[in-house]
């Protein structure tokens, strides 16, 4: 099949495929504060990382706007200039989930979902003690990217990694991360998700 995107339901099917073919995504699970100190989290899947000298990563908030035409992590990371990208681990999978609830900037999803949340060490927005890697940013530069639809907007925030913490525990006796031991979770489509459970390596060409 072949579709072009922009027409309404032009592809023919019951749900819109596009994110169900960038597949998996990484998951961001983003800690911010508000100028009050109240703590927000929350997940994004159009997130990953873009460079490594130095390290820096993006969350892209879109879709409906609220508080003042942004979502909260978006407003608290540019007022602040600070995030926490905490990695998910399959185990995270439903506190991950509710922490993705509609509330207002008042509520603090880690409450919400029952998190114990741990001090960083460089920025002021917590980490969530049970992720094994958290990276500690600084906010580089929010981008507004057009939008097709009225009332929604989208946006992408990239921040620089400042500090990186990595439970010894996922650590092996090489000395190299094994994603095994925790199984970071991804997003597919639709409702779907995976966890990368099986490695293999690949030696690139001469
Ligand atoms: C797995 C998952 C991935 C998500 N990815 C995104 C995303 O990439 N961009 C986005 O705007 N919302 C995404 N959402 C929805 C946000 O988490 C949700 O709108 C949340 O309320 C935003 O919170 P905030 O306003 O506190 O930042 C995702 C939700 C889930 C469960």
């Amino acid at each position: 099949m072949f579709f072009m995107p922009g027409g309404h339901k032009d592809h023919g099917l019951p749900h819109n495929p596009f994110k169900s073919l960038v597949a998996p995504r990484p998951i961001g699970w983003i800690t911010t504060l508000d100028e009050a100190g109240v703590i927000n989290l929350a997940p994004y899947s159009f997130f990953n990382a873009v460079s490594d000298q130095p390290p820096i990563v993006f969350f892209a908030p879109n879709g409906p706007t609220r508080r003042d035409g942004v979502k909260d992590s978006q407003a608290n990371a540019k007022a602040t200039g600070e995030f926490v990208c905490n990695i998910v681990s399959l185990d995270l999978k439903d506190a991950m989930n509710a922490t993705s609830a509609p509330v207002g900037p008042e509520v603090d999803e880690s409450q919400l979902a029952g998190l114990e949340m741990i001090p960083s060490k460089i920025v002021a927005p917590p980490r969530v003690a049970a992720s094994p890697v958290h990276l500690e940013c600084k906010t580089m530069q929010t981008l507004e990217l057009p939008c097709t639809t009225e009332g929604m907007s989208n946006f992408v925030v990239f921040g620089e990694v400042v500090g990186i913490h990595i439970d010894e525990s996922v650590i092996n006796d090489k000395g190299l991360v094994d994603v095994t031991r925790y199984k970071p979770l991804a997003r597919l489509g639709y409702m779907d998700y995976s966890a990368v459970t099986e490695v293999f390596s690949l030696k690139r060409p001469e």
